[in-house]
């Protein structure tokens, strides 16, 4: 028989069904508990509140697990490119052969902008911040394909899916070239989804920039870490902005403004700022620890803990070892490497971080390999986004397919004044 919750409040006794995920993690379907009672489950921050069923992404923050699609981050990791993993994460199953391929060639077809998008990025200031242009950019896309803004079949999907896949990374290099008044590249047709990324990034009209593979190897891990973590701040956005019916490029757009804050995607660039600055003043890694400590600092330990990870994060593990190994084969002798290392070191064995299962989370190393790639700090985020394309894209698709699916539309606790009334301008 299956579970029952039972809810006592004034007075009265509600019965409301235990759902179970196919991992085993349970919640209470509380969706008829107002409408019975009068009263709602107030949860600021959503730290305990379910928003949806998804079939994307496990994770387990107590085990440190992430599983794509069921498959383990660190296989994927080992095995797959940035590009299998984006259709896995989409359709549910790994490509076959003649899926990836046809796939990898539509993501090729698709990286050129339409020309009239090129004008557009003349409109922005050469200081304007690359995330703002990128979510902008993404947004306008959608007035390039007005017939994909209604999706209706596995066709459009695919249509709009690749496009924004490939044309996100052609938009974020130019949106870095226009921060800094250099002219537009155009991509190559030969080269791979991360290849073309860094030829787009540092060629120049007289000199076509060849990345290394190490270089290809560690911007490709790094975007495929980055595909999928479920119900996070700019992923819950993109269902939120989806629910209401909005179509694909805009609620992607959305995501983008929610991953640009510091306390989100925001925090890979915070991570190498706080490292330069305890290199600069010259800090010691224990004083800066101990001011992170003193709450009146108001200082964090930038690139440590998270909501859902109680224990390492699997990714940061993986970029731990791959930022060193790239410093190493690029012959980097990077102070910020010690520093980290050091930080996490003491960080692991303080009281403060363990007594708060605060741990390394995927922000802590990934700066270290984009400054490795000569990519600069306020495009830290924009690399993010890139690599979160193919999760906003497959929770859009979800929540797109749902025909039973509500609009997003929490409740709040009123505590502002109760009913007043209005004072004539010349009586306040
Ligand atoms: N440094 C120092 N103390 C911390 C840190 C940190 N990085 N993170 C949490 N704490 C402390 C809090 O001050 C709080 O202490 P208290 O119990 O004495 O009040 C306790 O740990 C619990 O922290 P919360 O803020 O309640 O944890 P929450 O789940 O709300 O926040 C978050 C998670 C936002 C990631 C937080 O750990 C943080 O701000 N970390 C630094 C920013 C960061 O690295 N963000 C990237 C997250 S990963 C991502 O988005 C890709």
């Amino acid at each position: 028989m299956s579970e029952i919750a039972r809810i006592e409040v004034g007075g009265k006794v509600y019965e409301y069904p235990v759902v179970e995920g196919t991992e085993g993690e349970k919640g209470i379907d509380i969706l008829k508990f107002r409408a019975d009672s009068g009263y709602i489950t107030l949860d600021e921050g959503f730290g305990n509140t379910g928003s949806c069923r998804s079939a994307i992404t496990f994770i387990d923050g107590g085990k440190g697990i992430l599983r794509y699609r069921g498959i383990p981050i660190e296989q994927l990791a080992e095995k797959s490119s940035f590009v299998e993993t984006s259709f896995l994460v989409i359709y549910g199953h790994l490509p076959n052969k003649e899926e990836l391929k046809k796939f990898s060639m539509s993501l090729t077809q698709e990286a050129p902008l339409h020309e009239n998008i090129h004008q557009n990025f003349n409109g922005f200031s050469t200081n304007g911040h690359p995330m703002a242009i990128l979510s902008s950019m993404i947004n306008a896309m959608s007035t390039y394909h007005p017939d994909l803004l209604e999706v209706d079949g596995d066709e459009q999907f695919y249509s709009a899916a690749v496009r924004l896949i490939s044309k996100v990374r052609t938009i974020a290099a130019a949106a870095y070239r226009t921060s800094k008044g250099l002219p537009l590249n155009y991509p190559k047709k030969g080269s791979n989804y991360a290849k073309n990324f860094l030829e787009l990034m540092f060629s120049n009209p007289h000199e076509q920039h060849v990345p290394s593979e190490e270089a290809i190897k560690a911007l490709n891990l790094f975007l495929l870490l980055h595909a999928d973590h479920e119900q996070n701040c700019s992923t819950s956005t993109v269902r939120m902005v989806a629910s209401s019916g909005a179509n694909m490029f805009t609620a992607c757009s959305a995501g983008v403004c929610a991953l640009w804050g510091p306390l989100h995607g925001g925090a890979n660039m915070a991570v190498l700022q706080m490292l330069e600055d305890i290199e600069k003043n010259g800090v010691s890694v224990n004083d800066y620890v101990n001011r992170v400590k003193d709450k009146k600092s108001g200082i964090k330990l930038m690139g440590f803990g998270h909501r859902v990870y109680k224990n390492f994060d699997p990714r940061a593990k993986i970029l731990q070892t791959a930022a060193k190994n790239l410093l190493d084969k690029m012959h980097i002798q990077d102070k910020k490497l010690e520093i980290a290392q050091e930080l996490a070191d003491i960080a692991l064995h303080d009281e403060y971080f363990i007594e708060r299962n605060l741990y390394p989370n995927v922000d802590f190393y990934s700066g270290l390999i984009l400054s490795a790639l000569n990519i600069p700090l306020d495009m830290f985020t924009v690399m993010f986004a890139i690599g979160r394309m193919p999760g906003w894209i497959a929770n859009w698709k979800e929540v797109h397919d749902n025909k039973k699916g509500k609009i997003s539309r929490p409740r709040q606790i009123y505590t502002g004044p109760t009913e007043n009334d209005f004072i004539a301008r010349d009586n306040r």
